[in-house]
């Protein structure tokens, strides 16, 4: 057997892109909400945007997501079927601090999630929680220009002891940031930057990072205080990034690319900046206020674990007129040895064991698979059932690379969770039609449709890999 007996086989969803309810019970107005269908969201979640507020010509997909605010029984009942072991979804901030600052928690929000959570429970399910999935109380954004206001830690911190507090039994897996590496590709989603024109866009985009990493730090300590059972993960939008040749530039260029993105598990992971990051700055004139105390705090308060998502890996070439290509808003060169799904991102399941063995060599902590998966179209019959053997694939070879780096390798894992087990909003262009699922949602790109859920066909095809612990696939 290669994988633990205590493998965590799931799947994984995030607030904005499911629950929808958007002002229900006393939920603010978060920066997500305002993220439009169509043309203008890149703009948006660039920090570009014109305005803070939701406009009539617009299509806000988040804001009524799946309805999983109000479907989560049969949803999870579904999820529990399958046997998920875990289930990763995220906490909206402003279903619990509308505003982000205020001085008492909103209870409807909390009790939600506490529902949720005692459901999950019911079929032996452990909540995987992330605490911000690119999700921002906009009022923070408004009042204090988003994370790059030190201020922010400060409402976090409560934040997270609230929820640690509130939750102490219900939940033990807990990740601080989704994805903290895209702050520097969508800072409004990351960190709800929105940039001045003329203002220095990087140098926010790190002070933010710095402001995240030491609000990450502060909930890992929060979280071993309130409860040592917790544990505690950072996640990294990961893949490995190749050099397009053996040219010594190349090479060269793809440790920059890949460096980038490791910054910040270095300093979550090993709790420094390392050298590189400083000269960095150095030479960019990046300023930041890194305090004794928070370099204390980030040496004392490193990750218990390190969790990622795995679309692709990505290319790197110092010739800038090679091709390039979309890959979870990287773009990337394009690898000419891969294939692409609809949407251009290449498909690389060695890349995971790539990736997999890099990290671990360079973190030497536990591993979790928090994000993987193949954004299709999907054709359902009268019934709503959709024959998705694309998708079986996809995931069968990603599962094969990962069972690989565990058995061969060494790595050590905690466990897998599928991204988007049931179909939901597309982070990065606001659709429906890019379909995850194994669990088909009946909802079209103009926000239409029924809401119905069913079964596709890697849905029965998932609940033997988790009885079988992967030996079945
Ligand atoms: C990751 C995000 O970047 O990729 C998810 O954490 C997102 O929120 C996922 O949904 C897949 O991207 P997309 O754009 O296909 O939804």
């Amino acid at each position: 057997m290669s994988l633990p007996e205590n493998f965590l086989w799931g799947g994984a969803t995030a607030a904005n892109q499911c629950e929808g309810a958007y002002n229900v019970d006393g939920r603010g107005l978060a920066n997500v909400d305002i993220c439009p269908a169509g043309k203008d969201r890149f703009k948006v979640m660039l920090g570009h945007g014109e305005t803070l507020e939701p406009d009539t010509e617009h299509v806000y997909p988040a804001m009524e997501g799946i309805d999983f605010y109000h479907h989560y029984k049969e949803d999870i009942a579904l999820l529990g079927e399958m046997g998920f072991k875990t289930f990763r979804l995220s906490i909206a901030w402003s279903r619990i601090f509308p505003n982000g600052d205020d001085a008492e928690p909103n209870e409807a929000g909390l009790q939600f999630y506490e529902n949720v959570f005692k459901e999950c429970h019911k079929y032996g399910i452990e909540p995987l929680v992330t605490i911000t999935h690119f999700d921002c109380p906009i009022h923070l954004t408004k009042e204090y220009g988003g994370w790059k206001n030190r201020k922010l830690i400060e409402f976090y911190k409560k934040l997270v002891t609230v929820l640690f507090t509130r939750y102490k039994g219900l939940v033990k897996y807990w990740l601080t940031f989704n994805e903290i590496n895209m702050i520097l590709h969508l800072p409004f989603m990351g960190a709800g930057l929105v940039f001045k024109d003329g203002e220095n866009e990087i140098q926010a985009k790190y002070l933010a990072a710095h402001h995240e990493l030491v609000a990450s730090a502060e909930a890992t300590r929060i979280a071993h205080e309130i409860d040592p059972e917790n544990k505690v993960g950072c996640m990294l939008a990961a893949g490995q990034t190749y050099p397009y040749s053996c040219a010594p530039e190349d090479v060269w260029k793809a440790m920059g690319k890949d460096r980038e993105n490791y910054f910040f598990i270095d300093v979550q992971a090993r709790g420094e900046y390392p050298a590189y990051a400083k000269k960095f700055f150095e030479r960019e004139g990046i300023q930041l206020d890194i305090t004794e105390e928070d370099e204390k705090l980030l040496k004392e308060n490193t990750v218990d674990f390190v969790s990622f998502s795995y679309y692709s890996s990505r290319c790197a070439s110092a010739d800038a007129s090679v091709d390039t290509t979309d890959g979870n808003v990287f773009a990337t060169v394009k690898n000419p040895y891969l294939k692409a799904s609809e949407w251009g991102w290449q498909i690389d399941p060695l890349g995971l064991r790539i990736t997999m063995n890099a990290l671990y060599d360079r973190y030497q902590k536990p591993l979790f698979i928090v994000e993987n998966g193949l954004g299709a179209v999907d054709q359902p019959d009268e019934n709503g059932y959709v024959e998705d053997d694309y998708r079986i694939e996809y995931l069968k070879a990603h599962i094969l690379a990962m069972m690989d780096a565990v058995e061969i390798d060494g790595v050590e894992i905690m466990g897998y969770t599928s991204w988007g087990c049931i179909d939901l909003v597309s982070a990065s262009t606001g659709e429906m039609k890019k379909r995850y699922g194994f669990i088909y949602v009946d909802k079209d790109d103009n926000g239409k449709g029924t809401l119905r859920r069913t079964k596709k066909k890697s849905f029965d095809w998932y609940k033997t890999v988790i009885e079988t612990n992967g030996q079945c696939l």
